[in-house]
């Protein structure tokens, strides 16, 4: 395996920051009339405006010669050709063959997986349309008129954030709730809003083992009952998972289980029918234009040199600044109400593939890996924590997402709004230098002494990176061409960290020793030997929930 830090392009990026430490944006600017010209992108509906970046054209030709020597090319073709480059778990990475419209042939184990990937499709784009159209009706003859997809983590948010961001395209008799969290409040809240005779559950789990989910499907099921019968659950349960096995011992009829497969990620399954939520509030024909969309982001990513690849270069561009200059946050914003589930879902894409310490070949890695990704809406973080983006002291770079077409036809509201989106841009590049401060305040008419009492507070620095992302506008299409935008970039990050973008190994530990604590809770086995902190919380809640005889219900009705 390479070593990166032994790469030349890796030490030679070492040089040039040492000057380009020191460049500030606006000079860039200034000496180069074409920048934001040169610095701009199209593919498909996205528009990428990447300018705003502390980067050079001797840069950028440096990092795309670390993308080259870090093998980024050849990885690309080892994930499109059906590989198994999640050797960990030593399986394929094939979320492209879900979206993969030529239907080419993508082999796994010799195998072709389109003629299954169709077949699913298929599947579910007849019972989308049964549900939507009114043929599937509830065990008392009604429509289904509520959707509750009970899932977590790639079995939620790439479902709730699509159904959000497309809300405009939503079917107009169908409410889709999303239910992950193990809280009873969540589900509880959710049941007192929907009707057993006209709800349909979706239960999807790739593993069908994860707790949460199948404590809420259980909870689902005995509140169906109440009021319908075993043989009723037909009509109101349908489970999307890769195992059977489970599927079917939870007592879903596995013909009505949508199937999908182990070289599908869960952060990248939206695609798979853990996207049947999208399609029965969307529509098949969204939902395969949501898969053209990705599928032209596919495309792109495989075909177009390096230096004119966007997930590639909001890849390197990310690289830069995590490696060299240190910075270890990257900030998603959206200027649009409906993307507000936009950060979260990045969040999970991202840090759940490349927050990793050891490099493919298990040794420590020497560097910085994954970001923390967060973020909000942009207009309501400029009112919140946009101030220490402002004239905080760390770099954190900004992705503002934004829609060139108006989303509303109230009058002046997008203008205000896109008004704002490049004005952040520009700020963050400029900043305010102490004598454009002074010459602000002198205008206002504030006397010498509080003007330079005042300076250095209103002044900013302003050398703060962003990247300005437009759709040209929030359809299906352009939708799933965003979210294979992020994927690539993702897995190109992890390429040149030369870690697996794939696994996700963090999350098992805290799993593994709430068993045991769940078992210390409720008193079905003798408190064990943890930390003095973990003894002393188990007993505080047993105290406060178990009897003097020491049982504890496990459900309790009343709550
Ligand atoms: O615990 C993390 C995780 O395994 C995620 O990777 C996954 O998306 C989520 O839990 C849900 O898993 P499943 O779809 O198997 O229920």
């Amino acid at each position: 395996m390479k070593n990166l830090q032994e790469l030349p392009a890796w030490k030679q990026l070492w040089s040039l920051f040492e000057t380009a430490k020191n460049l500030h944006m606006r000079e860039l600017f200034e000496q180069d009339p074409k920048r934001a010209e040169r610095y701009w992108l199209e593919v498909g509906g996205l528009k990428l405006d990447y300018s705003k970046n502390r980067i050079t054209d001797e840069i950028l030709q440096g990092l795309m010669a670390l993308a080259r020597e870090a093998g980024v090319e050849e990885r690309r073709k080892a994930m499109f050709a059906g590989e198994k480059i999640n050797k960990t778990e030593n399986r394929a990475v094939l979320h492209v063959a879900l979206r993969n419209r030529t239907n080419a042939p993508i082999e796994v184990d010799g195998e072709d997986v389109m003629p299954k990937v169709n077949s699913v499709l298929e599947r579910m784009g007849r019972f989308a349309h049964a549900v939507r159209c009114g043929d599937w009706l509830g065990y008392t003859n009604q429509v289904i008129t509520d959707v509750v997809n009970i899932g977590i983590g790639g079995s939620d948010l790439g479902p709730l954030m699509m159904c959000s961001a497309l809300k405009n395209y939503g079917h107009p008799r169908l409410r889709m709730h999303f239910v992950s969290n193990v809280d009873g409040a969540q589900l509880r809240d959710t049941l007192e809003r929907v009707h057993p005779e006209t709800t349909l559950f979706i239960i999807a789990s790739k593993t069908f083992t994860t707790q949460e989910t199948l404590t809420n499907a259980n909870t689902a099921r005995q509140w169906f009952l109440r009021e319908g019968s075993e043989e009723d659950i037909a009509k109101h349960f349908v489970a999307v998972s890769t195992n059977k096995k489970a599927v079917a011992e939870f007592g879903i009829d596995t013909d009505h289980m949508f199937e999908f497969w182990d070289w599908v990620g869960g952060r990248y399954s939206l695609w798979s029918a853990i996207g049947l939520p999208i399609m029965l509030y969307l529509g098949e024909e969204n939902f395969i234009e949501m898969l053209n969309g990705a599928h032209l982001m596919d495309q792109h990513f495989y075909n177009a040199p390096l230096e004119q690849n966007m997930p590639v270069l909001l890849a390197m561009v990310g690289i830069w600044y995590i490696n060299y200059f240190g910075g270890g946050s990257h900030i998603i914003a959206p200027y649009d109400q409906h993307l507000h589930r936009l950060p979260k879902f990045i969040q999970q894409l991202d840090m759940e593939s490349n927050g990793k310490q050891v490099t493919m070949d298990g040794k420590p890695v020497q560097y910085e890996t994954g970001p923390i990704i967060w973020g909000e809406t942009g207009i309501n973080g400029q009112h919140a924590f946009f101030q220490l983006l402002h004239q905080g002291t760390h770099i954190t770079p900004i992705d503002l997402i934004a829609s060139l077409e108006k989303r509303s036809n109230l009058p002046g509201h997008h203008e205000i709004l896109l008004s704002n989106v490049f004005a952040q841009a520009e700020a963050f590049m400029r900043g305010k230098t102490p004598d454009e401060a002074r010459q602000e305040l002198r205008e206002q008419g504030v006397d010498e002494a509080r003007i330079e009492a005042l300076v250095p507070h209103k002044t900013f620095s302003g050398n703060r990176p962003s990247n300005l992302i437009m759709l040209n506008e929030v359809d299906p299409r352009n939708m799933g061409s965003l979210i294979a935008l992020y994927e690539h970039k993702v897995f190109v990050q992890g390429v040149i960290w030369g870690i697996n973008s794939f696994d996700q190994w963090g999350v098992e530990l805290g799993k593994q020793l709430a068993k045991t604590i769940l078992s210390e809770l409720t008193g079905t086995i003798p408190p064990q030997k943890h930390d003095s902190s973990t003894e002393h919380l188990i007993h505080v809640y047993r105290q406060t929930n178990c009897d003097v005889d020491g049982t504890c219900a496990l459900f309790d009705e009343k709550k």
